[in-house]
């Protein structure tokens, strides 16, 4: 595949490894900033002009990969559905421009697929968190909580993906309604869960879920080492994507994956 890459910071320059790596061409780098990138906007790609979804239909990539910063996520959308250019989307925090972008999407009639975690092994990690539940929801004496370890830099706690982990089991591990990640400065209540967050050094991220029971104790730990894993699965998404219509999220994909079709 040609790819455009939007956003060229740390995992735009994974993601470009990555896409070498499998045989894949990146076309163009777009960023208003960073070094390397051969253009500072979409409509500086050649054959992207600001009219060319109207007046041509030129697609100057089979696919766009963006990982950059939730302001540009709308008008980037519009330009992929004018383009007719399938997107992946990682760029976190636009949760309330969702709808927004699904509407233009689907008036495109574009594919686009977006998701706050693209790492392989954090989505089995999910899969293992909700198998867990399902589990262990049976067995009363076993208490369920989670932590997630992460460096000094991260502005947000807990974590998305913790909270994300955290959604998923109480889908499934009903004796739990509510997730509580402050301090706790009394007992916890039966029905809540506790995401708990620590912040230091420069752990690229751990999650762990805990079943404790007065006898012993089972933990589900996903450790993540580099940023390599989010690039190679978002290159995957990008290769599901292609020849598919719609607004999809990464845990179609994974869905699609974990049924068995296609390797992961
Ligand atoms: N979904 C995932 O699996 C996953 C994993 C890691 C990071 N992220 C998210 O990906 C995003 C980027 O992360 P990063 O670590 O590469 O950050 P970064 O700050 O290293 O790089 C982001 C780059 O995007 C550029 N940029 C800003 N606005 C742009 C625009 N409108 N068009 C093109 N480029 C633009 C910036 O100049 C910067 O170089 C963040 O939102 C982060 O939370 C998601």
């Amino acid at each position: 595949m040609d790819v455009i890459l939007i956003g060229y910071g740390r995992m735009g320059r994974e993601i470009e490894r990555v896409l070498v790596d499998r045989g894949h061409r990146c076309v163009a780098r777009v960023d208003p900033r960073a070094d390397g990138a051969d253009a500072r906007s979409l409509d500086e790609i050649p054959g992207a002009g600001a009219n060319a979804g109207r007046t041509a239909a030129r697609t100057p990539a089979d696919c766009a990969i963006e990982f950059a910063h939730s302001e540009g996520v709308v008008d980037n959308a519009r330009w992929y559905g004018a383009h007719g250019i399938p997107a992946v989307v990682g760029t976190t925090g636009w949760e309330a421009e969702r709808e927004s972008v699904r509407r233009i999407v689907e008036e495109a009639g574009s594919g686009y697929l977006w998701g706050a975690n693209f790492s392989v092994g954090a989505n089995l990690f999910f899969a293992l968190v909700e198998a867990a539940g399902v589990l262990l929801h049976r067995f009363e004496d076993y208490d369920a909580m989670m932590l997630e370890t992460h460096h000094r830099h991260k502005k947000d706690s807990p974590s998305g993906t913790a909270l994300e982990a955290a959604r998923r089991l109480l889908e499934v591990y009903r004796r739990k309604s509510d997730i509580v990640t402050d301090a706790l400065q009394r007992p916890i209540e039966p029905h809540e869960l506790h995401v708990a967050s620590v912040r230091g050094g420069s752990v690229p991220g751990i999650h762990e879920l805990t079943f404790d029971s007065p006898f012993d104790s089972i933990t589900i730990r996903h450790s993540a080492r580099t940023r390599a894993g989010f690039a190679l699965g978002s290159v995957l998404a990008a290769e599901w994507l292609a020849g598919r219509s719609g607004f999809f999220s990464v845990d179609d994909f994974f869905a699609d994956r974990l049924k068995g079709q296609g390797e992961v």
